[in-house]
């Protein structure tokens, strides 16, 4: 099937690449030029595994092409995937204005009858607007609504960073938001090679999927750290708890991980996305509004306990292993150890950080504020505490005798538990994780 995906962000590059490995011909569009012409010769923007190995397969197989004009991509498309950015507004609302300049651009260029499907995050009746700007978009170019006949859908994405490929071949569901049962079978055919369950339901309710389901894993996350708040003052381990409750069907085991509360791109916009259009309808969804304080308030404690062991946090030096958002990504939006570092430095600390993925984009925040090592074991040279922000596997592999005799003051603060089980007592280390106490 001939397919054009608008957006070549992180959405739309994953998108593509994987509908194309399907068979489809898919042509990828950005207003870019820059982005495109380094797309063409095989370099991906962002870090992703296994995604410049699946570009370059469809590239190679001649079925998957890169074009900065809209009009070029979307003349043989019958699909057409709205994936460009949604960023939030300063008060928390969704910023629709790349969405709804590319719908009106679609209208504008299309000439036969197509599906516009949205694949970006947005706000319930999203589509409905869509429909309108596309609808506007051919009726300015002269031509006949009900000759370009343009059904528009909305297909959420539920891909994570650094484990989007398999997320997207493997997905727990596909969900189809569109008014005509028959267009979403349609549509469900661009998935074929995919088994899993297929749901077809009106657009609001697919919008509503999207949030309600990174809400739900908020709200998980934001429930395990609050555990973890009180097995520390109860000599409870958090991690034994989770697992408990976690073989428990109706809880499941994922995102139990406690730890310095959740980041990225996703979760903390959509979480106040959700929370800001219940509010316009008039409903205060107060569960949501704890999400988001729990959330900000576990990376304050993780401060605090610093302070409260080595004292005012000023002249200190502060290894930190770890940037990004999470770990297999080189994305520090919205992450936790960015605001930690500076929450640490705001206090006059010196920070020497390390992260094997997200140093230079974390160099373009802190602007020489910041010290960078070259690796772990740099990092916590004459360190009075290490800092352990991102649950980066390498991590677990450093030589912990040498870290002891190079540190000024062997005490680890675990932000991710992630070395809890390595028994760093007995190597001489404080260590401090998150619900744990020994
Ligand atoms: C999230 C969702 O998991 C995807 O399903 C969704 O498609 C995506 O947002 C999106 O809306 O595009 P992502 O942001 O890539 O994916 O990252 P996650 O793996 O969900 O992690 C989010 C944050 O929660 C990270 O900071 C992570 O460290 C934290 N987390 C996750 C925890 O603190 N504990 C856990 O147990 C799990």
């Amino acid at each position: 099937m001939e397919i054009a995906i608008i957006g070549t962000g992180y959405v739309g590059l994953v998108t593509g690449a994987c509908l194309a490995s399907f068979g489809h011909n898919v042509v990828c569009v950005d207003n870019d030029s820059t982005k495109i012409e380094s797309l063409r010769s095989g370099e991906i923007p962002f870090y992703e595994p296994g995604l410049a190995e699946l570009v370059d397969k469809g590239v190679r197989a001649d079925n998957l092409t890169f074009t900065d004009s809209i009009q070029n991509g979307v003349s043989k498309a019958s699909f057409i995937f709205i994936c460009v950015g949604t960023p939030p507004k300063v008060d928390g609302r969704v910023d629709l204005s790349y969405v709804e300049q590319v719908a009106y651009q679609i209208g504008q260029n299309v000439s036969h009858n197509a599906y516009v499907i949205t694949k970006s995050t947005v706000p319930i009746g999203t589509s409905r607007t869509v429909k309108k700007l596309v609808d506007k978009g051919v009726h300015d170019s002269g031509r006949d609504t009900v000759l370009v006949n343009v059904i528009v859908a909305s297909n959420p994405e539920f891909l994570r960073e650094g484990s989007a490929i398999n997320d997207f071949l493997h997905p727990d569901r596909i969900v189809v938001g569109v008014d005509q049962l028959w267009a979403g079978d349609l549509i469900m055919e661009l998935y074929k090679p995919i088994e899993c369950p297929k749901l077809i339901m009106n657009p609001e309710s697919s919008e509503l999927t999207k949030y309600a389901a990174n809400a739900f894993l908020a709200t998980k996350i934001s429930f395990i750290n609050e555990i973890a708040n009180v097995a520390e003052q109860n000599g409870a381990d958090v991690r034994e708890v989770a697992r408990a409750i976690g073989l428990d069907r109706r809880i499941g085991n994922s995102f139990l991980k406690a730890g310095i509360g959740y980041g990225g791109s996703c979760f903390p916009k959509d979480v106040s996305a959700l929370y800001q259009l219940a509010g316009e309808g008039g409903h205060d969804f107060r569960l949501l509004s704890s999400v988001i304080e729990v959330n900000n308030r576990q990376r304050e404690r993780f401060v605090n306990k610093i302070r409260s062991v080595i004292g005012e946090l000023g002249g200190k030096r502060i290894a930190v292993w770890g940037l990004a958002f999470k770990a297999g990504t080189d994305d520090i939006r919205e992450s936790a150890a960015i605001d930690i570092v500076t929450k640490c430095f705001a206090e006059g600390a010196d920070v020497i950080a390390y992260d094997p993925q997200a140093s230079d984009n974390a160099s373009q925040v802190f602007q020489g504020r910041i010290e960078f090592a070259g690796s772990a074991l740099e990092a916590v040279n004459r360190a009075d505490a290490l800092l352990v922000l991102t649950e980066w596997p390498e991590f677990r592999a450093v030589d912990l005798d040498k870290v002891r005799e190079t540190m000024h003051r062997a005490v680890v603060f675990d932000g991710r538990n992630l070395l809890a089980d390595l028994d760093l007592f007995e190597k001489d280390f404080d260590y401090y994780g998150v619900g744990i106490n020994y």
